[in-house]
This record gives C-alpha cells, structure tokens and sequence, in this order.
C-alpha cells in the first residue's frame, strides 16, 4: 500500500498540522434572555439559561468578555401588559431592550451589542409581524420594524438583526439607519430562517409563541434549500452585512449552499432546540458534553459558518482553554 491516509492523524500534533477547522470564543454571538425583573428565572427547556434581570446581565457579560466572548444578542422578556396587536412597545426608546443597551454599552464598550428585530416578543397575537384576520401584514410589519430597529440604534446597538422574515426589511432598515446618521451601524440579517419546531425552548423563555396558527407564511419551509439563493440576493442587495441560516446543526447543508454564493460573513444559529436536545443527552449521562458540543460547534464552521450564535457561547469557551 503507498496510500496510508493513517499517517496523517498518527500524533496529536501532525493532526494539528492540517487541521482545516478552528473555533475560538470569538466567532461566538451569545444569546441573552433579559426581563424586568431583578431577580432571575431558570428557563427550565434551557437547563443553565436565564432570563436577566439589569444587574445579572452585567455580571454575565462581565464573565462572557472574561471568557473570551465579545458578542452578545438580547431577547427580551416582555410583561403581557405591555403587549399589543401593533407591538409598539418594541419602539418605545424607554423600553427594557433600549434601558439594557444603553447600561451595557456605558459599562462594556469593547463589547459587541446585537439586537433582535421582530415583533413576537411585544406582540399579543405572538407573531413576528402585524397581524390583520389571521393574516400576517408585511409592509404595515415593515414600518414597526424600522422604528424598532432605530430605537435600537439610538441605544446603542453595534449590530441590528432582522429575525422577522417580512420581506423588503433590510433596505428599509438600511435606508433609515442611513438617514437618521447611523452609518456605522451593522444589519445581520437572518437570511435564510426556517419554520422549525426548535424554536420551542426559544418561546418558552420568552412566552412568545404563536397564540393561533404558526409562521409557515413568513418563515422558510424545511423543505428548501433552493429559496435561500433567492433570499441571498434580496439581502445583497438590500445592503446587509451578514447573512444568518437558523437553526444551524440540522441546515448544514444550507449554511455550506450560502458560503459558496456569497462574498458576505455567514452566520449560522445554534438555536434552543439544538442546545436542549445537547443538554438533555448530557444530564443522562448519554453523551459527554464538552466533546458533543465541541464537535456541533466545528460541524457549524466546517460548513461555512464565520460566526455562531449559540447558547453554549460562554461554556464551549471555557472547553475550548483546555
Ligand atoms: C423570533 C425569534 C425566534 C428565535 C430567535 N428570534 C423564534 C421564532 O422565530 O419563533 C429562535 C431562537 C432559538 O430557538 O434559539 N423572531
């Protein structure tokens, strides 16, 4: 035999060699659930995730940065009373999401501040979007989003996230950010987010589940990966900065379809449904943790994917020192 594949991987440091995947802390987005309260609530789909109040979001961004994560995207928590058909809490500049932005980026301001843009968390009908006899509004959607993104900007906010799915978002955040002076301001946006039931630890946190119906008009179907081009495009053009596939372990193919049709950073979500299903196995002594992260997270990259939004952010950082 003179072909021997074996000889390449025969000592830690000759695999080392040409190892093709790295993943440090910094390719790590770590999502934080916030409320407004001051004491803290175990999320219990998400075993170790919490929602926030002020002084614990500090304190664990405080140890992310220590940690080696700069990133952070916050999802809030909102009172019921404080939902509404038109969502206009979402823009409300005294709102928790402006409040945090503002506490975080006076205390951190090496850290990088992303926001979410949709409207189910300030929604009472739990939709991304306006909501008109069961059907869901786009470009009515469209001009609430842009206030939202706006407040966001004005607050603080280093990278503005479209997580909504309407379509023409992008442009018309762009267009206002542009005008309103925030140039500098980035829109990741979730290009390519599919209708997918792993999102279901993700609602529960937040409380933000559809009250009727699902969001199949407005999210991608599984069944696609075609469409993705399309999105890919309008994105583009719509002058985004980076572009999302969501979720990510269950998409890879998708995330290796977008690295190869775009010049853009890719973005890949490690959503709550990939983390429970991880954390589950875990806490049964099924699979061991570190390694099965470790190795989903180098699945994400190996795919295409410059950056990961994941739960595991602060954890796998950890992992990754030893
Ligand atoms: C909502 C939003 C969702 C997630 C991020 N932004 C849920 C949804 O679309 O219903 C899911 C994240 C996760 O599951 O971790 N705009």
């Amino acid at each position: 035999m003179r072909q021997r594949p074996r000889r390449n991987r025969k000592s830690a440091s000759i695999r080392a060699f040409h190892r093709e995947t790295t993943i440090e802390p910094g390719h790590f987005v770590y999502p934080l659930f916030v409320h407004d309260r001051a004491e803290k609530h175990a999320i219990e789909s998400m075993p170790g995730c919490y929602r926030l109040g002020l002084e614990d979001l500090k304190r664990e961004v405080e140890g992310a940065l220590a940690d080696g994560v700069g990133a952070v995207v916050l999802f809030p928590a909102i009172h019921d009373s404080l939902k509404s058909s038109d969502g206009k809490e979402a823009h409300n500049p005294e709102g928790l999401i402006p409040r945090c932005l503002r506490a975080l980026s006076d205390q951190f301001p090496e850290l990088v501040l992303c926001t979410d843009v949709a409207l189910d968390p300030y929604s009472s009908d739990g939709h991304d979007g306006i909501v008109s006899e069961g059907r869901i509004l786009n470009d009515e959607t469209v001009e609430v989003l842009v206030k939202q993104a706006l407040t966001q900007a004005e607050a603080g906010a280093d990278i503005i996230a479209p997580s909504d799915m309407m379509d023409g978002r992008v442009g018309a955040i762009r267009d206002a950010l542009d005008a309103a002076g925030h140039t500098e301001v980035s829109i990741l946006s979730y290009t390519a987010k599919y209708a997918s039931a792993f999102y279901g630890p993700f609602r529960d946190a937040l409380q933000s589940a559809p009250k009727f119906g699902d969001k199949k008009t407005y999210q991608m179907d599984p069944a696609n990966a075609r469409e993705t081009l399309r999105e890919i495009q309008l994105d583009e053009a719509e002058g985004a900065d980076i572009l999302m596939v969501k979720p990510a372990g269950p998409y890879l193919d998708v995330i290796r379809l977008m690295r190869e049709a775009t010049a853009l950073p890719v973005a890949a979500y490690q959503v709550s449904g990939e983390y429970a299903m991880l954390k589950a196995a875990a806490k049964n002594g099924w699979l061991d943790e570190p390694q099965v992260v470790l190795e989903s997270l180098t699945a994400i990259r190996r795919a295409g994917a410059d950056i990961i939004f994941t739960y595991y952010a602060r954890q796998a950082a950890r992992w990754l020192r030893y």
